[in-house]
């Protein structure tokens, strides 16, 4: 067996209901698996600013350095909305996410079988879709400096700014992933705008010879959140600036049926971060309504990442695909109500999945 010390993070809103169902489905797969995952829970978020004064506790970021992987719901609040950037929930996260140093963030959106009818699109469009986001994490106008609202002169600026290093390591993770798989990265910048697009495109060409059996193609921004609607088979890995990968990857949830669904995995840092791709969402929170998938994804791409366990984490995609085949579907997700559908609540759908896991491993 494997030992796994692992920090959840549950955060805010439905951070704590789908992370909860996450953490049942690490804790089946050491039952099963004969692992010993040990989990510690700390705040962060909204109830870090309420409990410790902070988003991002001292105490909070030592336990995060000292686990194998963190596991994070979602952080914000409405009532939060006010805040100057650097004292809102979401400056904890960006401030875990800069400590542990993961600076790839892997956001799969994949076109389950049974969801096909589930997307706005054409089921003919999305079924097949298999796309793997690298969104570069730690750069551009998230963290670049200067960045001010400056009162008296009723002006605002951030800054989009990236090192060449920046864009080559995380340009190799994409390149090393898509071997593994159909062989295709699409680079989306802005290079006919913005010279950071282009000094990122120029770093990407050069990155990619070290590839040769990996074809690589440009798009810019605008045209691919065109191209993922139209035609999202074509794509394979994409990798992008943080802000682009923010907004496309939400984008395809679309393809998927709900961004309820969607996992990601964070690294090439110290500690590797998990985090459904979605946020907090008050307006469903506290109301059984989440859709946990995303977050049980997440694990398992935790077992993955972080703890060599592969098969675990095919067990739990499997789990995934059997409940959603068996017509399981959270309240995101009932779109067409057709026989052989059950809407359940977030609790329901974890349990589905736990069942599932017994049989299967
Ligand atoms: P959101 O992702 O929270 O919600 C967008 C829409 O998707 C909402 O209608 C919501 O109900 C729905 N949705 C999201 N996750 C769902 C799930 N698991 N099941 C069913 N429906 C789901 O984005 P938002 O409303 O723009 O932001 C709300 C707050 O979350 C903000 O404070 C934002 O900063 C924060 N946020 C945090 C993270 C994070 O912690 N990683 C990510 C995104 C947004
Ligand atoms: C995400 C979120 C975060 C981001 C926010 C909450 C800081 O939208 O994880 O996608 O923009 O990275
Ligand atoms: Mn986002």
């Amino acid at each position: 067996g494997k030992t796994l010390k692992i920090l959840v993070l549950a955060g805010d809103g439905i951070g704590p209901e789908v992370t909860q169902q996450a953490v049942h489905a690490l804790r089946s797969v050491a039952d099963l698996g004969g692992h010993h995952f040990e989990f510690k829970e700390m705040a962060i978020g909204g109830v870090a600013i309420k409990k410790e004064g902070s988003p991002l506790p001292s105490s909070t970021l030592e336990a995060a350095l000292d686990s194998d992987a963190v596991l994070l719901g979602a952080v914000g609040g409405n009532e939060f909305n006010q805040l100057p950037p650097d004292r809102r929930p979401e400056a904890g996260l960006l401030g875990l996410r800069q400590a542990l140093g993961g600076f790839a963030n892997l956001r799969p959106s994949f076109a389950w079988p049974s969801l096909s009818s589930n997307s706005p699109l054409k089921p003919e469009v999305v079924e097949g879709s298999d796309i793997l986001f690298v969104r570069e994490l730690l750069g551009g106008l998230y963290f670049g400096e200067p960045r001010q609202w400056d009162r008296e002169t009723n002006s605002a600026w951030n800054t989009m700014r990236y090192t060449r290093d920046e864009v080559v390591r995380v340009t190799r993770i994409a390149f090393e992933l898509a071997g593994k798989r159909r062989k295709k990265v699409t680079s989306v910048d802005k290079a006919n705008v913005l010279e950071v697009s282009q000094l990122w495109r120029a770093t990407v060409t050069e990155v990619a010879r070290d590839y040769p059996d990996v074809a690589l193609d440009h798009q810019y921004v605008d045209a691919c959140a065109m191209h993922l609607m139209n035609t999202p088979r074509n794509f394979d890995v994409v990798v992008t600036e943080n802000l682009f990968g923010d907004i496309l990857s939400d984008e395809a949830a679309v393809i998927t049926g709900s961004l309820g669904m969607l996992p990601s995995a964070t690294i090439g840092g110290a500690v590797n971060l998990y985090e459904p791709v979605h946020g907090s969402a008050p307006d469903i929170a506290g109301k059984g309504l989440a859709n946990p998938l995303g977050a049980i994804l997440t694990a398992a791409m935790l077992l993955r990442h972080s703890g060599g366990l592969e098969s675990d984490a095919q067990a739990i995609e499997a789990s995934v695909r059997q409940v959603l085949e068996q017509g399981y579907r959270t309240a995101d997700l009932a779109r067409s109500s057709s026989p052989g559908i059950q809407v359940v609540t977030t609790q329901e759908m974890g349990k589905q999945v736990n069942e599932t896991l017994n049989h299967i491993i």
